[in-house]
């Protein structure tokens, strides 16, 4: 368990999880000047791009952050400090075990603790509003904003956000992370995908519909439980705080926004208050998107900021997003795939399913899902558990495949083996119309409705055995390698042959006899069996099996 919990209140803040990190060995403090426009996102995506295991992913603390123009920012950066591995996430959600990240986010999702009002907390520590917000070098510009895909990017973007915003109907705080395009000191853009069914927007076009303008809140930086609300998927209605309080197991603590109606966690880092405008909207991006394309000019909302609340220890959060895999790709997928587990497994009582994995590089998660099954499945189960992972979300699903239980489904080539040995198209294939294209790259022949492929590559009738080495071999086989001093061995699955139901105890004899260098002993048997009057190729039990009568 995560031991530095912030004293008293029972849930780590940032500064707690950044000294777990360190501790864990999961923590690189960058003290050279590195400029954020140009250097610090390429520098850690280098992380994800260049060959390193995901194990050995860590986050970048950033103190020494600067810019071309060689100004000095007095406030912290980290990146890779989310989520830039499952262990990073895992110390943030203060859970023993990968493991238990499932059933962690299920007891919270159906036990929440609303959010207690404090008077005040430490996010209000400094806070900047009015004439002190703007000119050059103050409000938004006085933040370490770095520019995730030089080159391509407009500006540079707020990423790790939690945007609060309140339903005008119903009181209910949302929060999502949605990126913010830098426009000037108190000029900020938005962007609320439709495609997503982001909740913010939900609620800005009921603000518009009353003809008033939205309040806003923008977290940057914020303990990790709150963080990880940000990019999860909850019903509208569900104030993610108290999600973070169900996660915590006692309330988390807001205090109210000096210049919006919104209350924000006392103990986060940073908080950018400001209201949208509802009437007008204006060009915003290109910014390199999660789906690892660049999105291009939208129109888009318009913030006009009103204050900049902070710690006076501040540090600010940016996420690694764009092509997959990413800080933000594995941020998603821990909170993603146990949704669509206890979705199919509990809410719609699908027998048989073991795992549901959302495929990470390259695809961005949303586009292949797996769906894991213990060999003997019904068909009929696996049928309901393809068409239901297409209910959950609009956006997720695109090719959505079945796989037995020996299937890694984090390893694309043993699904592509499954498909090719365990299913044939014509039966085991369903394309399914109107679908929505989902968050994907915008070109000129993107379809406004698109489809899915629904695919069972499960094992339909007993396969024989995998043809590798039984277990015990390949074990006997290691040591002797080691003993040899070959090469060190990264063993991958499968690496060692096993039964898949058509096997018998003869063969089974057989082979063992062989193994011990008995095979001779075998020649006057298949002496007795020898028939004429057929041809090759045939296989023994058939012909044996008729001759049986
Ligand atoms: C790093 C990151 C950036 C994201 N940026 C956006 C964005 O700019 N706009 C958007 O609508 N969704 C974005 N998302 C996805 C949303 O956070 C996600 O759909 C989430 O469920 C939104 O919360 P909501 O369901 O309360 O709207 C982003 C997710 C991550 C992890």
């Amino acid at each position: 368990m995560n031991k530095a919990v912030t004293r008293g209140v029972g849930y780590a803040d940032l500064h707690d999880h950044i000294a777990a990190l360190d501790a864990a060995g999961l923590l690189y403090r960058i003290d050279e000047p590195v400029n954020k426009d140009t250097e610090l996102h390429p520098l850690v995506r280098w992380q994800f791009r260049g060959g390193i295991a995901e194990p050995d992913r860590k986050a970048f603390l950033f103190t020494n952050v600067v810019d071309g123009s060689g100004r000095r920012y007095d406030i912290p950066l980290i990146v890779g400090g989310i989520a830039a591995n499952p262990e990073i996430y895992r110390i943030g959600m203060n859970v023993p075990t990968r493991e238990e990240i499932g059933p962690a986010w299920e007891r919270a999702i159906a036990n929440p603790i609303p959010p207690r009002v404090v008077e005040t907390g430490p996010v209000q520590d400094i806070v900047v509003t009015g004439d002190a917000l703007r000119g050059p070098g103050n409000g938004m510009e006085s933040l370490p904003v770095p520019i995730s895909t030089p080159g391509f990017d407009a500006a540079p973007f707020l990423t790790m956000t939690g945007v609060i915003t309140r339903d005008p109907v119903t009181g209910v705080q949302n929060m999502g992370t949605y990126r913010g395009h830098l426009k000037g000191p108190t000029h900020l853009g938005c962007m609320m995908l439709a495609n997503l069914r982001s909740g913010g927007l939900e609620h800005w076009r009921k603000y518009k519909e009353r003809g008033e303008r939205m309040p806003i809140a923008i977290l940057l930086g914020a303990p990790p439980l709150v963080t990880f609300q940000g990019p999860q998927k909850l019903p509208l209605g569900f104030d993610e705080l108290s999600v973070a309080g169900g996660l915590a197991g006692v309330p988390i603590d807001v205090v109210k926004g000096r210049t919006v109606d919104l209350l924000v966690p006392a103990r986060a880092e940073i908080v950018v208050e400001g209201y949208v405008d509802t009437e007008y909207l204006e060009p915003e991006g290109p910014f390199g998107e999660s789906h690892g394309y660049v999105a291009l000019e939208d129109y888009n909302m318009i913030i006009e900021v009103t204050a900049i609340t902070r710690r006076r220890d501040a540090v600010m959060t940016s996420i690694i997003s764009q092509v997959t895999p990413s800080e933000s790709s594995v941020v998603k997928r821990l909170a993603y795939e146990p949704m669509y587990l206890s979705h199919l497994r509990d809410r719609l009582g699908i027998h048989g399913l073991t795992r549901v994995a959302l495929h990470e590089p390259l695809t961005n998660l949303r586009r292949f899902v797996f769906l894991q099954f213990k060999t003997g499945t019904a068909r009929s189960e696996i049928w309901r558990a393809l068409e239901g992972a297409l209910a959950l979300q609009a956006a997720i699903g695109k090719f959505v495949v079945a796989i037995d239980e020996d299937i890694d489904p984090d390893n694309a080539d043993a699904v592509f083996w499954a498909m090719s040995y365990r299913c044939n198209p014509v039966e085991d294939t369903r394309v399914v119309p109107h679908r929505e294209p989902g968050h994907g790259p915008r070109t000129e022949g993107t379809p406004l409705v698109d489809s899915a492929m629904l695919i069972d590559a499960t094992m339909k009738s007993p396969m024989p055995p995998l043809a590798l080495p039984k277990r015990e071999y390949m074990e006997r086989a290691k040591i002797l390698w080691e003993r040899l001093g070959l090469p060190g061995l990264r063993p991958e699955t499968p690496w060692h042959g096993y039964s898949l139901g058509d096997w018998t105890e003869e063969w089974d004899e057989n082979a063992r006899l062989a193994a011990e260098g008995r095979w001779m002993e075998r020649s006057g048997a298949y002496a007795q069996r020898r028939r004429a009057g057929i041809e090759p190729n045939i296989s023994v039990r058939s012909v044996e099996d008729r001759d049986d009568g």
